[in-house]
């Protein structure tokens, strides 16, 4: 029986410059998709995995995200005195739901340093890692991707990172997974080797991380001792190459479509996807799409 995952770090201190110029004043976690911030479906993401503490690790110009998850009770009482149920119960429920705090990454140090800010709030027990660009869509029938990998960690006790298989030529902007498909169970993967954003023309796999972790408190160590890579930064993967070779890693190749809404154009599919999603919008946005193929 392995410690339960109760416990989630999303990282939002970036400064979001594959979008500017809106992430010149707006976080790009604050970005909508539809009528909701991005960073609220991670988070709801993160709650029906069965997580019920959000650690948020930010930066000094992002307050607004916490803002986002706080309560305002001018509008509550607004929403209150006309009667506004639906809205109302929208709004508190994103207040109310789960425990969130906040805490400041005070240097942009990398991925690896964000998380290692989290330590003192998690201590020795498993969690998870959510990135805020990686949106990933599941239907209704299917657990949502982090419930997925959290039920592997169960079974295995193995920290998990989130698969996709991408084209070769597209490898070098991802952590790249070496290893095999396990024969006994597709979704697995036996991750041998390990590498940051691979240069062009070096790849040896199509196995992509993508942004949904499970690590064992066995990476805190590392990572307080990891060097910065060439670029300056505490890299997650290098601590998680060195997890590897400690305690084992295993790629976890979900269900789920994932959407890499810091792309312009994925952030536009990411809008799409999630109204076909939503009952009341699906119609109308089959509708408006039939208009503009047509029209174009
Ligand atoms: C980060 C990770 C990378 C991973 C990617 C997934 O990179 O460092 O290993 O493949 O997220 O989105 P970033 O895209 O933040 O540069």
């Amino acid at each position: 029986m392995h410690l339960q995952v109760k416990k989630a770090i999303l990282p939002v201190a970036g400064l979001g410059t594959r979008f500017l110029p809106i992430t010149k004043a707006i976080p790009k976690e604050m970005l909508a998709i539809i009528d909701r911030p991005m960073i609220q479906l991670i988070v709801e993401e993160a709650l029906a995995s069965g997580i019920s503490q959000i650690i948020l690790i930010n930066g000094h110009h992002k307050g607004n995200i916490e803002d986002f998850f706080d309560t305002n009770y001018e509008l509550n009482n607004v929403l209150a005195k006309k009667g506004d149920v639906a809205n109302l119960k929208a709004v508190e429920k994103i207040s109310n739901n789960g425990f969130i705090c906040s805490l400041r990454q005070k240097e942009a140090l990398g991925l690896g340093h964000a998380i290692l800010c989290a330590r003192p709030l998690i201590g020795n027990e498993p969690f998870a890692v959510l990135l805020g660009d990686d949106l990933i869509f599941t239907d209704a029938q299917t657990p949502p991707a982090l419930a997925q990998l959290i039920e592997n960690y169960y079974k295995t006790g193995i920290a998990q990172v989130a698969l996709i298989s991408v084209a070769r030529a597209e490898i070098y902007k991802y952590g790249a997974a070496e290893g095999n498909v396990d024969p006994k169970n597709a979704h697995n993967f036996v991750i041998n080797n390990l590498v940051e954003k691979p240069p062009q023309g070096t790849e040896k796999t199509d196995q992509a991380v993508v942004g949904r972790y499970v690590l064992t408190p066995a990476i805190w160590n590392i990572l307080e001792k990891l060097p910065p890579s060439n670029d300056g930064e505490i890299q997650l993967t290098d601590a998680l190459f060195k997890l590897m070779k400690v305690e084992g890693l295993m790629g976890y190749r979900f269900l789920g479509a994932r959407v890499d809404a810091g792309d312009r154009i994925g952030y536009l599919r990411a809008n799409l996807m999630h109204a076909l999603l939503r009952p009341e919008l699906r119609q109308d946005t089959i509708s408006l799409m039939k208009e503009l193929l047509q029209a174009n």
